[in-house]
């Protein structure tokens, strides 16, 4: 893949080892196929970004990399683990991949009765991580998110760009080889989400691995290496930012790009 010139990208990393590979994957609910036989794969210090309608299929697919979904038939495999395969889940170590996957959802779920220095600590503290390291390192990565002056806060004190940069520091918190985002500035207004998109920044310039779903396509131009339209489960078209969004080969991603459009 060549390298796109902008400033904002980061020096692509040698090709690549796959943190995230899904191979086949197909989800039904109640007799309704939601996913449709799909492959995708996220290499390490890459970012993948899903788009397309809302019910085509994303948060599922999401789910089903960390296993809060069961796929019915496919293949997921996270660094180099098979976690899930053939209708089975084979994930010997639930603790590790939740270690190893952190994730951000849409509406943050935090805990609502814990400060936000707490909400960080809490999953280093049931991963045996010492009482004081924990809390170094949630102090740590809430100064590197920008909240560190809120960190006595409980969630119900915060912005929504504070809660969901809390958020995204507990994600942080058990170093995870990728980061999954599900939309996580759907439920923001502009400058929150601004706030929360300077963070995503960051760390994409800091080489995170990510796999995200986003409907700011401007933001999935500037840091997405790979850009994957999802429409009624299955993968539509995908490749480079620059021709997905700027110059789509199908007929239904043009579609969808333009319904888009009108919306915003
Ligand atoms: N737990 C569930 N039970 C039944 N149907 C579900 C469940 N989760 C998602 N669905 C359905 O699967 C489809 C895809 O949903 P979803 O993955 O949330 O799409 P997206 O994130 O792209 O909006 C939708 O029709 C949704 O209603
Ligand atoms: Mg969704």
């Amino acid at each position: 893949m060549t390298e796109p010139v902008t400033t904002a990208k980061r020096p692509g990393p040698a090709p690549t080892e796959a943190v995230v590979r899904i191979e086949g994957l197909s989800k039904s609910f109640d007799g309704r196929l939601v996913l449709d036989d799909v492959h995708l794969e996220v290499g390490r210090g890459r970012i993948v970004s899903v788009i397309g309608q809302s019910g085509g299929g994303k948060t599922t697919l999401m789910r089903c990399v960390n296993l809060l979904e069961r796929p019915d038939r496919g293949t997921v495999e996270v660094a180099g683990d098979v976690v899930h395969s053939g209708g089975r889940t084979v994930c010997r170590d639930l603790p590790r991949l939740r270690r190893t996957v952190g994730m951000v959802f849409q509406r943050f779920n935090l805990f609502p009765h814990l400060t936000a220095v707490e909400n960080v600590v809490l999953a280093q503290r049931k991963a045996g991580v010492p009482e004081q390291e924990a809390l170094e390192r949630a102090v740590t990565l809430l100064r590197r998110v920008g909240v560190a002056h809120r960190g006595l806060a409980q969630p119900d004190q915060l912005s929504g760009g504070e809660q969901q940069r809390v958020a995204i520091a507990r994600a942080l918190a058990l170093k995870p080889e990728v980061l999954l985002f599900d939309e996580p500035t759907s439920s923001l207004d502009p400058e929150a989400t601004r706030e929360v998109l300077g963070v995503m920044r960051e760390l994409a310039a800091d080489g995170m691995t990510m796999l995200l779903v986003t409907h700011e396509l401007p933001f999935a131009r500037e840091v997405a290496d790979h850009v994957v339209f999802v429409d009624g489960g299955r993968v539509v078209e995908e490749g480079d930012p620059r021709d997905v969004l700027d110059n789509p080969a199908r007929a239904r991603t043009r579609e969808f790009l333009a319904s888009y459009g009108s919306a915003s």
